[in-house]
């Protein structure tokens, strides 16, 4: 599917703007260093919504081979971790109204792309999301470890902390771009835990409200080193014979 660029209005242009702003107040000092890093190296300005084809791409390409590949909105499982193993993150085009600042019920490329894309210069990050994803095809035909995969990637991908100089940041999409859930996952008062596949694995998740906790690792490089574990344990659960 295309971008088709042409077709955003002046007033998506200042849509994009209004949240770009609203976050880049808040993120400087609570987002982790290497999604920071990735809004520059990317490209993102608040002037205008990226252009994946003339700018986002390119760069990324040159950084870890990734693309952002546009879809229409949600997109089955099986298609979702296949694009993602082919290096290229599925991200939606439509843009939340002036009514829906605070709440959606599905993800608009202000998340998907504001949210995501920034990470995707890091080389760990992408490897962590394109072996995940490898993993998953291998179970394509069992729900329950599918639903499984589901929740790691939940706390990680989209609603992960990490821990960089002694300081608790936020690297997860569905974090960085709501700010509500900014602000409110970092309060001392919100149980967070150390990251632990068995835990993930196990822990269901709101898809409604905040998060009732949030798991915290402290590398992207250990994200990446626990996939074979990830694989081993769903290999025991579901595909052992005898
Ligand atoms: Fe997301």
């Amino acid at each position: 599917m295309n971008q088709s660029y042409q077709k955003y209005t002046a007033a998506d242009h200042e849509m994009w703007r209004k949240l770009f702003d609203r976050q880049m107040a808040q993120l400087p000092a609570i987002a982790s260093r290497a999604y920071l890093e990735g809004i520059e190296k990317v490209g993102f300005v608040a002037e205008h919504i990226p252009n994946f084809i003339a700018e986002t791409n390119p760069r990324l390409q040159a950084l870890t081979g990734w693309s952002v590949e546009v879809v229409p909105g949600l997109i089955p499982h099986q298609e979702f971790f296949e694009f993602l193993a082919h290096r290229r993150f599925p991200a939606s085009t439509w843009l939340r109204k002036p009514d829906q600042l605070e709440y959606l019920e599905e993800p608009d490329m202000f998340h998907d792309t504001f949210g995501h894309v920034p990470l995707l210069t890091n080389q760990a990050f992408c490897d962590f999301m394109g072996d995940l994803s490898r993993v998953a095809l291998r179970f394509m035909d069992v729900p329950e470890a599918i639903a499984q995969i589901g929740r790691l990637y939940w706390y990680t991908v989209e609603f992960g902390l990490i821990k960089e100089d002694g300081q608790t940041k936020i690297y997860g999409g569905g974090i960085l771009s709501s700010a509500g859930e900014s602000e409110y996952c970092l309060r001392d008062a919100i149980p967070k835990y150390p990251f632990d596949v068995r835990t993930l694995l196990n822990t269901s998740y709101h898809i409604d409200r905040y998060q009732d906790h949030y798991f915290v690792i402290n590398s992207y490089e250990q994200l990446y080193r626990s996939v074979p574990d990830i694989e081993e344990i769903l290999t025991e659960m579901y595909l052992a014979v005898g």
